[in-house]
């Protein structure tokens, strides 16, 4: 299928530029040209009226675990050990298969209708996961979560790499390279090093990148440091894991020298500004991170600690709570945290064909209704999506050049088989 975008105003992400009254043809999947197109490019393409839109390029939820979208207002204001320990690792227990599809359609749903075109995840029962995401036409990262169970040192037979080896095998490069995968040891508290040394080997040997939550809390900090004499980042830098390309979730808690090493091993950290707040976690230091030049993209966390997945709130919060707990209202300005959701996402997943506006770009492209009382009038295009924009002001939806959100509707998904599905895990599982 071929489209064409007409007269949309856009903001690239490429150098910052804004573009006014421009076309757009999309082919293939692919932005294969920009400007005034020509009669023959128009041939056989479908035409959308994008004036009085502003189109920029998918926001990339840098990390989630999208199946917890039915643990949604399950558990809150407790702290992240209760909340982890005794409330959702015991309804994990129970999921199934089809929970795991379902939950997922449901944060699909939610995503594309607010914006999100590929996102960065870590599950259980994954194949199912791949499912959603091959059906919906969304593209994603995905892992299975891994916590280890035995001691070692022999872990050949440990369940959980094992489907994580099946699992990449079967997806990495699926759904016409849609879906890629990774390899995801839960978290330095809940792998031991001689697991995380098991995970490493297999990584290395498919050449598969990593995704890991790292120094989330003072707890987890203070743990390591008591156990291991080391901080969370210095202990996995010294298992050798950032040799992988690797994602870190949170960071809240990395040192001046943790940033350093985050840098020099090109380590994207995801910041999670809500998910750290509702846990109270503690505030990641996002600005001394990009000034020592960690690359930092954002993401939602699941929906239990959210309790949304709303990407233009995570960029509203990156762009105000640094000001706030720092009394500097210069600091991570409107773009700064744009290019969080969109380049530096990219980035974390090795795709300069992505998170940009431009030729031979990816066609993963939103289009936001700009006539509405709360956004004008349009002063700052950049200051309106950081500080105005809400996620239900996403009126069209496309990735790998396909729509998947028009104007409230759902072109791949069956919304009401979604919510019967919901329905019947819910009774199920609570
Ligand atoms: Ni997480």
């Amino acid at each position: 299928m071929k489209y064409v975008f007409k007269n949309a105003m856009i903001l690239t992400m490429n150098n910052g530029d804004i573009l006014k009254s421009c076309d757009v043809f999309v082919e293939n999947g692919v932005i294969s040209a920009l400007g005034s197109l020509n009669t023959e490019q128009l041939q056989g393409a479908k035409i959308i009226d994008a004036s009085g839109k502003l189109m920029m390029p998918g926001l990339i939820n840098g990390h989630c675990h999208v199946p917890m979208t039915l643990l949604r207002n399950y558990a809150d204001d407790m702290n992240l050990q209760t909340w982890l320990f005794d409330h959702i690792f015991p309804v994990e227990e129970r999921l199934q298969g089809e929970d795991i599809y379902y939950g997922s359609l449901l944060g699909i749903m939610e995503m594309i209708a607010s914006g999100t075109t590929c996102f960065i995840d870590m599950y259980d029962h994954m194949n199912e996961l791949a499912q959603a995401v091959e059906e919906s036409g969304i593209r994603a990262q995905l892992s299975r979560g891994m916590i280890n169970t035995g001691d070692g040192p022999d872990f050949s037979a440990d369940a959980r790499l094992n489907e994580t080896i099946d699992f990449y095998k079967r997806w990495n490069g699926a759904a016409n390279g849609r879906i890629t995968g990774a390899f995801a040891p839960h978290a330095i508290y809940t792998c031991s090093p001689a697991y995380i040394n098991a995970i490493l080997e297999e990584a290395q040997k498919y050449g598969a990148p990593i995704h890991v939550h790292l120094d989330e809390t003072l707890v987890e900090h203070e743990d390591c440091l008591k156990k291991y004499g080391k901080t969370p980042t210095e202990h996995l830098y010294d298992l050798g894991v950032f040799g992988q390309k690797t994602v870190a979730a949170h960071c809240v808690w990395i040192t001046e020298e943790d940033i350093k090493i985050l840098a020099d091993n090109k380590v994207t950290m995801t910041h999670n500004p809500s998910s750290n707040l509702k846990l109270a976690s503690g505030i990641a230091p996002i600005p001394n991170a990009l000034k020592m030049g960690v690359n930092v993209a954002l993401g939602t966390d699941g929906a239990s600690s959210n309790n949304n997945l709303n990407m233009f709130e995570e960029i509203n919060l990156a762009a105000l709570i640094h000001k706030g707990v720092n009394q500097d209202p210069l600091l991570i300005n409107a773009m700064e945290a744009l290019k969080m959701a969109t380049v530096n996402g990219a980035t974390a997943l090795g795709m300069d064909n992505l998170g940009v506006i431009k030729v031979g770009a990816k066609a993963d492209i939103i289009l936001i209704d700009m006539d509405k009382p709360h956004l004008m009038p349009v002063h700052n295009v950049v200051s309106a999506l950081a500080y105005s924009v809400q996620g239900s002001d996403v009126c069209l939806t496309m990735v790998d050049g396909e729509i998947l959100y028009d104007n409230g509707e759902f072109k791949t998904i069956d919304r009401e088989k979604v919510s019967f599905g919901i329905k019947k895990c819910y009774e199920r599982l609570f």
